[in-house]
């Protein structure tokens, strides 16, 4: 049976990070058959010695990899800890998940969908613009577009330091809420970019909400709840991410 140091096997059962592992050895936490250990390289054998945390079982085997779909509601930061002690999308999501990252980014004040997972290709290739995922979102703006706004959208335009944006989908839903909903979907995720796109052609935005991400739909899933992928949403993901990726031209990384 092989061994492996504590602090490693902590952070392969999800616990936290190797470092917090460390720190969390340390601090006297963590007990080896019995006994408290505070050096993060003692040697345990998974499935021979018993690992507790905070005197609770730690799981002898590495966590499956996990697919969550969170609503994020506005004014929710999508970072793992907020020096300024704002909320995090941590807070909406129970422990016991483990540890999942955010698949990309959404700005504090967007909501929709926020992929969550601990499978780093399935999120490195999400976010990666070789592999052209499309990002849709429902905009509401302030103005009533005019036509010409659309198109420049559709086509791409400077959102500044001389970067271009892409192609986009962009339909006219119609008035709502005391302002106009616009469809909009980019396969590129700059920093705000529906914003800065919105802001070049002169529209306001009022709310932002993604509600698709390649193959995935936020439906009716409330602000703020989360959920498990289903086996066929998960199927999807696999299958996207197994494609070939599309080659760029240079400059557009
Ligand atoms: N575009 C933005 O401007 N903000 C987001 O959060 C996502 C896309």
């Amino acid at each position: 049976m092989e061994a492996h140091r504590l602090n490693k096997f902590l952070a392969s059962r999800g616990v936290a990070s190797r470092r917090r592992c460390d720190e969390i050895i340390r601090a006297g936490r963590v007990r080896v058959n019995g006994a408290t250990v505070l050096l993060p390289g003692t040697r345990v054998v998974p499935g021979r010695d018993v690992v507790e945390l905070d005197g609770c079982p730690v799981a002898e085997h590495p966590p499956s990899v996990r697919y969550v779909m969170l609503n994020k509601p506005a004014g929710v930061l999508v970072s793992a800890r907020d020096f300024r002690n704002r909320p995090t999308f941590r807070e909406l999501i129970p422990a016991s998940l483990g540890r999942i990252f955010s698949v990309g980014r959404l700005d504090k004040d967007t909501e929709g969908l926020l992929l969550l997972t601990n499978d780093g290709l399935v999120a490195f290739r999400l976010t990666h613009p070789s592999y052209q995922v499309e990002k849709r979102y429902r905009v509401l703006v302030g103005e009533l577009p005019e036509k010409k706004a659309l198109v420049s959208m559709r086509k791409g335009v400077d959102i500044g330091d001389g970067v271009r944006s892409s192609p986009a989908g962009v339909s006219y839903l119609g008035p709502r809420e005391g302002g106009h909903l616009l469809a909009l979907s980019i396969r590129e995720g700059r920093k705000r970019q529906v914003r800065k796109m919105c802001a070049v052609v002169g529209l306001t935005v009022r709310s932002l909400v993604r509600t698709g991400l390649g193959p995935l739909e936020l439906g009716e899933l409330p602000k703020g709840s989360w959920r498990e992928l289903t086996g066929a949403e998960r199927e999807a993901l696999r299958a996207l991410v197994d494609r070939e990726p599309v080659r760029l031209e240079r400059g557009k990384l």
